[in-house]
C-alpha cells in the first residue's frame, strides 16, 4: 500500500477486517492493515485481533504505554483514516485525543493568586474544632471546680 493515497472509511467497513488473514485497526481516528506485522508484534497477536475486533483500539493501544519507536512503527501500516471520526467515550481522561477537560484545568493552579476557599475552610475548620475542645477543657478544669 506504500505510496498509495489514503483512503476514508467507515468504522463498519473495518470491522470486517479482523481476522488473522486479514487484521485492521482503528487507532486515533487512523486505519491501519496489520496482517503483516501480527506475528512480529511484540505484544502478540491475539491482542492485536482482539484490539481490532473491538471496533476502536485507541484507548487499548494508549494504556499499554508504546514507545515512540512503537508509534513511529504504525505509518507503515496506515491505510487510511475513518469517516467523522469520533472517539468512543474513553474510561480516562488522560488521552492526548480527549477533548472534554479543557487543558487549562490539568495545569497547575494555586501558585499565585488568593488560596482557593476551600482550603482556606479545610485550614480553619479544624482550628475551630481544636480551639472548642480548648475551652471545654478550660472550662472543666479551672471555671467549674471553682464552684
Ligand atoms: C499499528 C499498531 C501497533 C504497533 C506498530 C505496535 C507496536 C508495538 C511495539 C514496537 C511494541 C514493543 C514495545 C514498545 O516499543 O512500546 C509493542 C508492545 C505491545 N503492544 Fe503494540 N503495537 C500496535 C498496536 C497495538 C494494539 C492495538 C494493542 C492493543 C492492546 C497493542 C498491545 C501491545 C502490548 C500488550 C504490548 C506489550 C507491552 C509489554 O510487553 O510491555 N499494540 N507494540
Amino acid at each position: 500500500m506504500a505510496g498509495e493515497a489514503k483512503k476514508l472509511f467507515a468504522a463498519s467497513e473495518v470491522a470486517l477486517h479482523a481476522s488473522r488473514k486479514d487484521c485492521w485497526v482503528i487507532i486515533g481516528g487512523k486505519v491501519y492493515d496489520v496482517t503483516k506485522f501480527l506475528e512480529d508484534h511484540p505484544g502478540g497477536e491475539d491482542v492485536l485481533l482482539h484490539a481490532s475486533a473491538s471496533g476502536d483500539a485507541t484507548e487499548a493501544f494508549e494504556e499499554v504505554g508504546h514507545s515512540t519507536s512503537a508509534v513511529s512503527m504504525m505509518d507503515s501500516y496506515l491505510i487510511g483514516s475513518i469517516k467523522g471520526y469520533v472517539r468512543p467515550a474513553a474510561s480516562k481522561a488522560t488521552d492526548p485525543w480527549s477533548t472534554d477537560v479543557p487543558p487549562n484545568s490539568r495545569t497547575m493552579q494555586g501558585n499565585k493568586g488568593p488560596p482557593n476557599p476551600n482550603t482556606f475552610l479545610d485550614f480553619l475548620l479544624p482550628l475551630f474544632v481544636l480551639g472548642l475542645a480548648f475551652a471545654a477543657w478550660y472550662y472543666l478544669t479551672f471555671v467549674s471546680k471553682n464552684h
